[in-house]
């Protein structure tokens, strides 16, 4: 038996801090008390005064070694997760993404096959539905049963030719995700647009990264993400989207949930901490590093403004959308902006990022940073409390985090698989100092103690609590109203009962 007894800490869950001990036994919190002797010689001790005992974080949006436009991402499962737990991260949740027309089944065991061997802290994975037909619906209930473990599924509104599906495909596959209680998440950006913008910026010569902001104006991500939140109202399908990189697509978010829609917004760390300035810069390379979709805001009170809807809950939770891809191929699209891998790296950083932007700003407190990192992303996919909380019974995913102390974010120090880090020079106050993983330290003194395939795959179930709650009721409230005409009836005018959908106002 294993056992590590963390002394002197102050506990932070989302919704309370207390000074206290936690012991922990073969992977599991099985004390938490205001004092603990330590229960035999061999238990391994932590000190943790003046920190904070929090859950490890959940970042649920990475795509390590996805292949994409050519190439695969750098940071694959076992570089990408030793990024995380460097960071105080302790579960990613990936994606399984089929090539169109491709068995779910067989994209899904792709997928386990190349993370299962490699990952050392444990994983989730998500599916995206690029393609539509009866056999998709049919896989899509297969891999919501106990067997797969997936409870959610991505639509790519972006992407023309490759992920992309058509409104009538993303329509028809919220309906199956709300038949099977599986969450949407939704890529929304107006793809055929920005092809259309894409061919025409190339045929007046600007063929550099900044080309590519200039094709995806953020009206386009906020048109998405509204006609999005609308279909999915009409479908009675809770929806999530995925990087939420502009005010105006927040905006939509926060429009639908005002109508009582069941819409969840991530924000990324990249959007959070840095701006689209850098599609201007001068160095090719420089600017062909922000490369990712949607765009980096052009607007410098972007980040900020993002942090705040966090802090005011019209956002709630935090991602990164790990896709790393090196100078070598982000050089692939010297001559054509559209041919540079799309993607930037976060999940080392996304900790740091959140706790100096928000805490150390003053805009959320510990417990709200505790929610947006970890707790919330636990409850929507379903693994709360085993995951996102310090509890008894949880699994001992921990960080002990310094909120004092500062570390200068660069390419020469972190973990990723790639030569530059987007966060490069950033100086950022939050430094997780010790990674527990399952019981394990994976994180201490600046190094890695990992063992590649040492994570666990988590199987997430459908039907989360947060998510479904209410959307039986919202069925029933919104049923068809069928008017009886007949022989000798005398009708009273029909009325309907409403009490959601953005459909209504
Ligand atoms: O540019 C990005 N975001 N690359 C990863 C794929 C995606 O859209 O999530
Ligand atoms: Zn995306
Ligand atoms: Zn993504
Ligand atoms: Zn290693």
């Amino acid at each position: 038996m294993t056992r590590l007894l963390i002394k002197n800490g102050t506990v932070c869950n989302d919704d309370s801090m207390f000074k206290s001990d936690v012991l922990v036994e073969d992977g599991k919190i099985v004390n938490i008390a205001q004092s603990i002797d330590p229960p035999s010689s061999d238990v391994e001790i932590v000190d943790a005064t003046g920190r904070l005992v929090i859950p490890g974080g959940i970042d649920p949006h990475t795509h390590m070694q996805l292949p994409f436009m050519g190439e695969i991402a750098k940071d694959d499962f076992h570089r990408g997760t030793e990024a995380a737990v460097a960071g105080g991260t302790t579960m990613i949740i990936d994606f399984v993404i089929p090539n169109k027309g491709e068995s779910l089944l067989v994209a899904y065991d792709r997928w386990r096959n190349w993370a299962d061997p490699k990952v050392v802290c444990d994983y989730g994975l998500s599916m995206a539905i690029t393609s539509w037909s009866p056999e998709i619906a049919h896989e899509m209930e297969l891999v919501t049963g106990e067997q797969y473990g997936i409870n959610s599924f991505k639509f790519f509104l972006a992407y023309a030719g490759v992920f992309m599906v058509r409104d009538e495909e993303f329509y028809q596959g919220m309906l199956q995700c709300a038949k099977l209680r599986a969450l949407a998440r939704v890529h929304a950006e107006n793809g055929a647009v920005i092809k259309e913008r894409a061919d025409d910026l190339l045929q007046q010569g600007v063929t550099g990264p900044e080309g590519h902001t200039q094709s995806r104006p953020e009206e386009l991500e906020a048109e998405a993400t509204f006609r999005a939140c609308t279909m999915a109202a009409q479908a009675n399908c809770p929806l999530y989207v995925v990087h939420v990189m502009s005010k105006g697509a927040a905006a939509a978010i926060s429009h639908h949930r005002q109508q009582g829609a069941i819409v969840f917004g991530e924000p990324i760390a990249a959007g959070l901490a840095t701006d689209g300035s850098h599609y201007y810069h001068e160095d090719w390379l420089h600017a062909a590093r922000y490369v990712m979709s949607p765009p980096l805001s052009r607007d410098p009170s972007t980040p900020n403004a993002l942090m705040k809807l966090l802090a005011a809950g019209e956002l709630h939770l935090t991602a990164t959308d790990n896709c790393t891809f090196d100078c070598k191929q982000k050089a692939l699209g010297k001559d054509d902006f559209t041919k540079i891998p799309n993607g930037v790296n976060g999940v080392e950083d996304r900790m740091s990022v959140v706790w100096d932007r928000g805490v150390h700003q003053g805009l959320i407190d510990p417990m709200k940073f505790v929610s947006v990192t970890s707790t919330m992303a636990a409850k929507i996919f379903n693994c709360y409390p085993q995951k996102g909380r310090i509890a008894i019974g949880s699994d001992a995913d921990i960080v002990i985090w310094n909120p004092n102390a500062t570390r200068i974010i660069s390419k020469d120090t972190h973990h990723h698989a790639v030569d530059f880090n987007i966060f490069e020079g950033m100086e950022v106050y939050g430094v997780p100092e010790i990674t527990i993983s399952r019981g394990r330290i994976v994180w201490a003194d600046g190094k890695l103690q990992t063992e590649a395939g040492s994570g666990r795959f988590i199987k997430l179930p459908p039907d989360s609590q947060i998510v479904f709650s209410s959307v039986d009721r919202k069925k029933e409230a919104n049923k068809p109203i069928k008017v009886e005409r007949g022989e000798g009836k005398s009708s009273e005018p029909a009325t309907s009962k409403l009490i959601t959908t953005a459909s209504s106002d």
